[in-house]
């Protein structure tokens, strides 16, 4: 069992006069899964370091990168399928999990990887797609062949209906869910793209089939799985029809609710059962299911935790990284929600993936942007929770989205243009330095950078003090602290309208103190409060913040870097932020009403 172990200095804090109620009975070694200390980060392979010039991402590239990983502060990383496909979605309709793609590189690539990165105590995360195939996959091409198929049952068949489709139920990606094949004149159902026909968890054989792919990765020593569109696995049996909703969707399809294919309860079932396998393999070290788990609501999605914590350790709760308001009262309450959800679960928090716009751009001002990115950095860096960074975010990577439908490469982006353009513009690739193709590939890349590449890129940044990466190091260094580790997290001056601020508090001696200021106005913030004070032992009052500041500070701000002026206020700058690590036992306590 990898496990975090903290002793000695900091758990000489019983006995400090501070107002939590805390247990730190006996609290002398804590042991907690690596998962909740760890910073995750998702690579997009295909984008990531071409290391043979062909213009797309491959395994070598990633392992090449891994000091720069290391450096950063990453403790684990998720690879989007990089497994064999017809790439029609970009490696999510995978023909073979147990494989590497050969324009990705080859098993063995994968297997010094896996290697490289433990050297560098960094894990290693597979995708895995669990509703669906590629049509090219041998089991779906058995499946095909006739009706009596020993696994004709193992994907979603169904006779048509007044010369049509079973039903009305649509794909997320446009058109019907359900495709003719011609050879046994049936239906099949694809949630997706029609070459990306859905398994049938109900079959037993598909179902033991899966959990074998899950140990033939666990074996190698990954240390887990990034588990991809968990609420579709099971459909109504008797399909009945969609709910048909007013108006039409990005494709020009009629708006349907997903009321029949979407959160079915036996899903449950099964991430309890992959969850059995991941707790009980031989060997294994304390592997982690993180969830694509979109849900209508937080609660729903939080009961993919399951009801005793034995399904998915860490969902990702979708309402936050969707939340494209720059709202501190917004963030609040999602913060508050998901750190309080129903299951009791340890929280995830990301903003950004291959699927979205990145959030450079959704949260930029257009004038604002470096500021904003390293506002939005410091609340994902800093909350109770895991974080989950998407790759280039740590430089403030944006957008890059095609102009022209031709030169659209992903099908969602053909078929919904010019109202969908597809996730191509996320999937730029990294950018490395100023030079050619922004040191991502000799050749050609794939997909076009930003112009934004010539000042936004790794070797640039590195070099100025001042930079967006520079400032995502020094986030994860200090959330390394003990507070931001194994802290609670209790918000501040709950009312404000501009202000997000919150105390990180361990009960060890040290707490942190985190204020951001989520408008474009410099705001005074002075955390005199009602429901929840800081308070010093001297004055009751919030001075002499100075004395409690230890030496791990980190401001920033659009227009200035000086943010403390002394006294009882600080003066926070148009999107300003203010990290800090407060003693409690020399100046200050920390109350709570
Ligand atoms: C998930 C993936 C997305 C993919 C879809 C179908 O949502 O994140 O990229 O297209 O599943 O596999």
């Amino acid at each position: 069992m990898f496990v975090s172990t903290v002793s000695g200095a900091m758990a000489a804090g019983p006995g400090l006069d501070h107002g939590l109620t805390l247990d730190v009975s006996g609290a002398h070694e804590r042991k907690e899964a690596w998962w909740k200390h760890a910073v995750f980060y998702e690579i997009y392979p295909r984008s990531f370091k071409d290391s043979n010039g062909d213009g797309i991402g491959d395994i070598n590239g990633i392992t090449s990168k891994l000091d720069y990983l290391k450096d950063l502060g990453i403790d684990a990383i998720w690879i989007t399928p990089c497994f064999p496909s017809p790439q029609v979605d970009f490696g999510y309709d995978i023909s073979d999990y147990c494989a590497i793609a050969p324009e990705y590189g080859t098993m063995a690539d994968f297997d010094n990887l896996l290697a490289e990165a433990k050297k560098r105590n960094i894990r290693i995360l597979m995708d895995f797609v669990v509703n669906h195939t590629s049509d090219k996959h041998p089991w779906f091409e058995e499946s095909r062949s006739s009706k009596d198929n020993p696994k004709r049952d193992w994907y979603i068949w169904r006779d048509g209906k007044n010369g049509g489709p079973p039903n009305n139920w649509q794909s997320l990606f446009g058109r019907s869910a359900w495709k003719l094949d011609p050879k046994t004149n049936q239906y099949y159902y694809h949630f997706f793209y029609a070459e990306q026909p859905d398994v049938n968890w109900r079959n037993p054989q598909l179902k033991e089939a899966m959990l074998d792919v899950a140990r033939f990765w666990l074996k190698k020593g990954v240390s887990g799985f990034r588990l991809d569109a968990v609420g579709c696995l099971f459909e109504d049996p008797e399909l009945h029809d969609n709910p048909v909703l007013a108006g039409t969707n990005n494709f020009g399809d009629p708006n349907t609710e997903f009321k029949y294919n979407d959160h079915y309860p036996e899903v449950h079932d099964v991430m309890r059962d992959l969850r059995a396998v991941l707790d009980t393999f031989p060997g294994a070290d304390d592997p982690v299911l993180v969830g694509e788990t979109a849900g209508p609501d937080v609660k729903s999605i939080s009961e993919m935790y399951g009801n005793k914590l034995d399904e998915i350790q860490l969902p990702m709760n979708f309402h936050f990284a969707y939340l494209n308001k720059r709202s501190a009262p917004e963030f609040r309450k999602m913060i508050q929600e998901w750190d309080s959800n129903p299951a009791g679960g340890w929280p995830l928090y990301f903003y950004s993936n291959h699927d979205q716009i990145r959030h450079y751009v959704r949260y930029g001002d257009g004038k604002n942007n470096d500021a904003i990115a390293k506002l939005m950095a410091a609340m994902l860096l800093t909350v109770r929770g895991t974080p989950l960074l998407y790759y280039g975010e740590e430089i403030g990577m944006e957008n890059n989205d095609p102009k022209r439908v031709e030169d659209v490469y992903d099908p969602i982006g053909k078929l919904g243009w010019p109202k969908e353009k597809g996730r191509d513009g996320e999937r730029t690739p990294m950018q490395w330095t100023p030079g050619q193709y922004a040191g991502f590939s000799t050749g050609k890349p794939w997909l076009t950078s930003p112009d934004s590449f010539k000042s936004h890129n790794v070797e640039a940044e590195s070099a100025s003090e001042d930079s967006i990466l520079n400032f995502y190091k020094a986030l994860i260094k200090l959330r390394k602290e003990e507070s931001f580790m194994h802290g609670s997290l209790r918000m501040v001056d709950v009312d404000n309208p501009d202000i997000l601020s919150y105390v990180r508090s361990n009960g060890y001696g040290t707490d942190g103190l985190v204020v951001l200021n989520f408008s474009d106005k410099a705001v005074d913030f002075t955390p005199h409060l009602s429901a929840r004070a800081i308070v010093f032992p001297q004055s009751n009052d919030f001075e002499k913040l100075e004395q409690a500041i230890v030496e791990k500070t980190l401001v920033a701000g659009a227009d200035q870097k000086v943010i403390y002026h002394g006294g009882n206020t600080l003066h926070m700058p148009p999107f300003g932020v203010f990290v800090a690590q407060i003693r409690q036992s020399n100046v200050i306590r920390v109350h709570y009403k």
